[in-house]
């Protein structure tokens, strides 16, 4: 097999990134947008010793599963890599990527099960970040990256964000330009906006606008703050407006100074009966229907008498926590970002719960202080970021050899990874797939282990 080689492959998986798996001369070949049971004819596009990528030229046998992808900049924008597959196919292929990665550690697992999907899977991300882009001749972009790069590509409609705010953050940033503001500029870092985010409850449809400015005086711009709260006030959803400034040449969108310039400092949404205040900076998760169904099957599954001691590790604004405060006798958490406990302590006291604290710092170095402080928990529950756990937070829970863990994850590698090292002191009962994230290629998952 050659670089530039028509090949006959049959697709016997989908990897990581839904991309179609085969085998061909002892090689690995990749083929993005490749459906499980497919035969088709690629063009080798790139060979090395260990695999090869081929691009589809011809399709022979297509899936059954292949559907036409609803979103016209499909392949283009890094963002819905399975589009292409019907959605309930999305749910199996996802399932049996778990339980590959279960197996490759060698787990030995109660029940891996179904993955949990949503009835209706559009429109469900209650959070919209659009990047604003002017070029050098003037000409402004808003929309999504496309793949693997920072230009800009626009699009009438994004069909996995909510529609209200996905029209208005396009609306906003319209409205600014034509106010004579300029997009950024990432090649010279001149400009004015660089990102416009809004949040939506998706319960209370109260909307949070935020816009992430270039330079420290727009702040103080009368004409800007003036143009937003005109904006504000003709939009009777929006509940509260910020500036954000980020003056980093770097990828990430929010800077730290916030500035509030109209209405409430947050919104508020639901989950369960449990009412969450949401600021700019802290995490929420976006798909509000499917965090409700993650924390049930985490609270059906922990099965908590009443009596426990819960600590709620990597708790943002406490969602997990409050969830569960009713079911325990008390909650400590640890979060690191403070803005996000801020919210965890307003939260806690909007929802009358008095058996929760919320600490702020790394859960590596707090977690110590429980022990000093002679407290022992019952339960622990993790719901680390992507890269999962590290080594001293994992041996503080084997120190402290709590009856049951329930781990949330939004990485299934490291969650596999982690379980392994959990499994020497714990049985893993069960691991349950939740589709956050309708498709793309995320899959969260709640795990419980209980003590051997
Ligand atoms: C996946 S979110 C989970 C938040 C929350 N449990 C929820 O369900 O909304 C992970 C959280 O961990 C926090 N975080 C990241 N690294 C951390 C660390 N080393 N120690 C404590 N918190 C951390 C992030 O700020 C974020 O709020």
């Amino acid at each position: 097999m050659n670089k530039n080689d028509i090949v006959h492959l049959e697709i016997i998986d989908n990897g990581m990134n839904f991309e179609g798996i085969a085998r061909k001369d002892n090689l690995v070949v990749f083929v993005p947008g490749a459906i499980i049971g497919e035969s088709i004819y690629a063009k080798v596009i790139k060979i090395n010793k260990n695999y090869a990528i081929a691009k589809i030229d011809e399709m022979e046998t297509q899936s059954r599963y292949r559907v036409k992808p609803f979103c016209e900049v499909f392949g283009k924008c890094g963002g819905c890599s399975a589009q292409h597959i019907e959605y309930d196919m999305q749910l199996l292929l996802k399932n049996k990527l778990v339980k590959n990665l279960l197996d490759k550690q060698k787990l030995e697992v109660g029940k891996v099960e179904n993955t949990i999907g949503m009835g209706l899977p559009y429109y469900y991300r209650n959070k919209v970040q659009y990047p604003v882009r002017s070029s050098n001749d003037g000409n402004t972009k808003v929309g999504f990256y496309l793949k693997r790069s920072h230009n800009v590509i626009e699009n009438n409609c994004c069909y996995i964000q909510n529609r209200v705010i996905d029209m208005l953050a396009k609306d906003i940033a319209q409205y600014l330009i034509k106010e004579g503001f300029l997009g950024y500029n990432e090649e010279d870092g001149t400009g004015d906006i660089r990102h416009i985010l809004v949040r939506r409850g998706y319960h209370t449809a109260e909307v949070l606008v935020c816009i992430i400015v270039n330079k420290e005086e727009l702040v103080y711009d009368s004409k800007l703050r003036d143009v937003l709260k005109k904006f504000a006030k003709e939009n009777e959803n929006i509940v509260s407006c910020y500036i954000n400034v980020n003056e980093n040449r770097t990828n990430e969108i929010l800077g730290s100074k916030l500035e509030l310039v109209y209405g409430a400092e947050y919104i508020t949404d639901l989950i369960g009966k449990y009412k969450y205040c949401i600021s700019p900076k802290s995490f929420f998760q976006v798909n509000t229907l499917q965090a409700e169904a993650l924390y049930l099957v985490l609270k059906n599954r922990l099965n908590l008498n009443g009596n426990e001691v819960l600590f709620d590790l990597y708790s943002g604004v406490g969602s997990i926590g409050i969830f569960l405060s009713e079911n325990v006798s008390k909650v400590y958490g640890i979060e690191i970002e403070e803005d996000a406990v801020k919210m965890a302590n307003i939260n806690i006291i909007e929802n009358n719960v008095k058996n929760a604290e919320y600490i702020a710092g790394s859960v590596e170095d707090k977690i110590v202080e429980f022990e000093k402080r002679n407290i022992k928990p019952d339960v622990i529950v993790v719901d680390p970021p992507r890269k999962g756990l590290d080594e001293k937070s994992i041996e503080y829970i084997l120190k402290f050899s709590p009856k049951k863990i329930g781990y949330v994850s939004c990485n299934p590698a490291t969650l596999a990874r982690d379980l392994k090292m959990l499994s020497v002191k714990y049985n893993i009962q069960t691991v349950t797939p939740v589709d956050m994230f309708p498709h793309t290629d995320n899959i969260e998952c709640v795990s419980v282990l209980k003590l051997k």
